[in-house]
């Protein structure tokens, strides 16, 4: 890999960009936020740009990339510790650069939670260390010769750093902030302000102020140079108070540099065809040998080998955005129809409760695993006959992408990236060779109910099936088209400068 100074050296004319980020797949996950930060750096090497990214030195990170060597050591600020720079390799070829501050990072537990599922109390602080050194990396005091001239921040955890940028860095490069769910927010006490050495003048209604807080992904809204989000649906759903989360006055104000753009998938990670992680590979010419995944799915859920019964399947986090509670609601109905139901999740103890008991109720029927698990979640995807994302509301999803890829027909709802990515099952969209899911709109269970309806009974007829899925294996989901919107963004910014 070059040093941090020979490439910036060797070729001026490529655009430089940082990527800060709190995951990475498969370094660090939880949703996502992961898959974006793993494929999109790559999109953008291959167009040519010099990017490289930032991420914290989680224990689980450090673990995996054993060989990283420090370049540079970051001084203490107000409550912010001291910190170290390290150079990594990683497998995709993109640079990282690790923040190294074991006291915030090497932890057991998840990036944002302990083992319980409780927040780290001191996550204002962490976050605030992770956007103060990406603000120092793109301003005039950086410590590398390699200076970005675009800071691309992801959600709340790097979204600081616009407002470093603008109370203290001498000649910063252009900042972009990128929204993948405005419902996390990173709202804390006002009094944190001074601990993470923001002047108190920073602290206005055009500032970092939210309702009497602090609020970092506010803070990147408000002084970024450019903004987006992640599917062209959401960004306009986010000006509207439905699903503004309170910051619609700011978004609408901000419009004209505000970018809703598609989040695309990793078409190498999640190909069918040559996927490690399930039991038959298959294409859209050989799809008779998905069959061999459901029967593998089904035997390592514990559920019955019928022949006429179709797998429906979730994989995600449960939370109330999932509308998985709907699907809680009408469970009997759904098995009634009949139909099987593999889920696979983590979240709120509620409804990890409520699948548990589903599936003990139902154990050659319903299947549910707490927990996080790539492999599962790939076998999962090419053995089910179709998946559920029932979601209040979803910024761009990643799951209705894949599942199109490994031709399970997504049952959705139409909100935000579902809305974008997921063509309904109706007569006319069938004859012009687009359908390739379900897709409901009122938000609520019996609307669910009525979509899962019509999969089970789309299911039954074979021809149609089968349309809908060589209609979604046949789509580019891929990053390139997204890619190339995220570098003529970076180029106009850098221009501007
Ligand atoms: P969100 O980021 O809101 O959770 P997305 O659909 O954008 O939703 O991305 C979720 C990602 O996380 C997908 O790659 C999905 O497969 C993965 N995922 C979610 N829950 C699990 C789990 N329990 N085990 C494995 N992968 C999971
Ligand atoms: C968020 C959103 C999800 C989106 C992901 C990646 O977690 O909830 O819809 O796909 O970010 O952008």
């Amino acid at each position: 890999m070059p040093s941090a100074t020979s490439a910036s050296a060797a070729n001026p004319s490529r655009l430089r960009l940082l990527f800060a980020t709190s995951e990475c797949a498969p370094l660090v996950k939880t949703g996502g936020l992961a898959d974006v930060s793993a494929a999109l750096p790559v999109a953008l090497a291959r167009l040519g740009i010099d990017v490289r990214m930032l991420l914290p030195a989680y224990r689980q990170v450090l673990a995996q990339l054993p060989q990283c060597r420090e370049i540079a050591r970051l001084a203490s600020s107000a409550n912010l510790p001291a910190a170290r720079l390290l150079q990594c390799r990683t497998d995709s070829g993109v640079p990282l650069y690790a923040l190294d501050c074991p006291e915030f990072y090497d932890r057991p537990g998840g990036p944002y939670q302990d083992e319980t599922g409780s927040d780290w109390s001191d996550n204002a602080l962490r976050f605030g260390l992770l956007s103060r050194a990406a603000a120092l990396l793109a301003g005039g005091g950086s410590p590398l010769d390699w200076r970005p001239q675009v800071l691309h921040c992801n959600e709340w955890q790097t979204a600081l750093a616009p407002a470093y940028l603008r109370y203290g860095a001498h000649t910063p490069a252009a900042a972009l902030v990128t929204i993948h769910n405005l419902a996390f927010q990173g709202i804390f006490e006002p009094e944190l302000l001074a601990a993470l050495g923001l002047p108190a003048e920073s602290f206005r209604p055009d500032g970092v102020e939210y309702y009497g807080k602090l609020s970092f992904l506010k803070a990147g809204l408000q002084y970024a140079d450019a903004i987006t989000t992640v599917s062209p649906g959401y960004a306009q759903e986010i000006q509207g108070e439905e699903l503004g989360f309170g910051l619609q006055g700011l978004l609408a104000a901000r419009k004209d540099r505000l970018y809703g753009i598609l989040n695309g998938i990793d078409t190498v990670m999640w190909d069918p065809a040559n996927d490690p992680l399930i039991a038959c590979r298959y294409s859209a010419d050989t799809l008779a040998a998905k069959a061999g995944n459901k029967r593998a799915l089904r035997e390592r859920l514990g559920l019955a080998d019928a022949p006429d019964v179709p797998l429906f399947a979730v994989v995600s986090r449960l939370t109330e955005q999932k509308g998985l509670d709907w699907l809680l609601e009408i469970a009997p109905q759904l098995l009634a129809l009949p139909a099987q139901l593999a889920l696979l999740g983590g979240g709120e103890p509620e409804f990890e409760r409520g699948f548990r008991a589903l599936a003990q109720g139902h154990p050659r029927q319903v299947s549910a695993t707490i927990g996080f698990d790539e492999t599962l979640a790939h076998l999962i995807e090419a053995g089910a006959d179709a998946f559920l994302m029932p979601s209040r509301f979803e910024p761009c999803g990643m799951n209705q992408m894949y599942s199109q890829r490994y031709g399970t027909p997504p049952v959705v709802r139409a909100t935000g990236g579902l809305a974008d990515t997921v063509v309904d099952c109706t007569q006319a969209n069938l004859a012009a060779g687009s359908a390739s899911g379900f897709v409901f709109h009122e938000a609520s269970a019996a609307a669910l109910l009525a979509a899962l309806g019509r999969a089970a009974g789309a299911w039954r007829d074979g021809a149609t099936w089968r349309a809908l899925q060589k209609n979604g294996m046949a789509r580019d989901f891929s990053w390139d088209a997204s890619a190339r919107r995220y570098a003529e963004i970076y180029a106009r910014l850098a221009n501007n400068r």
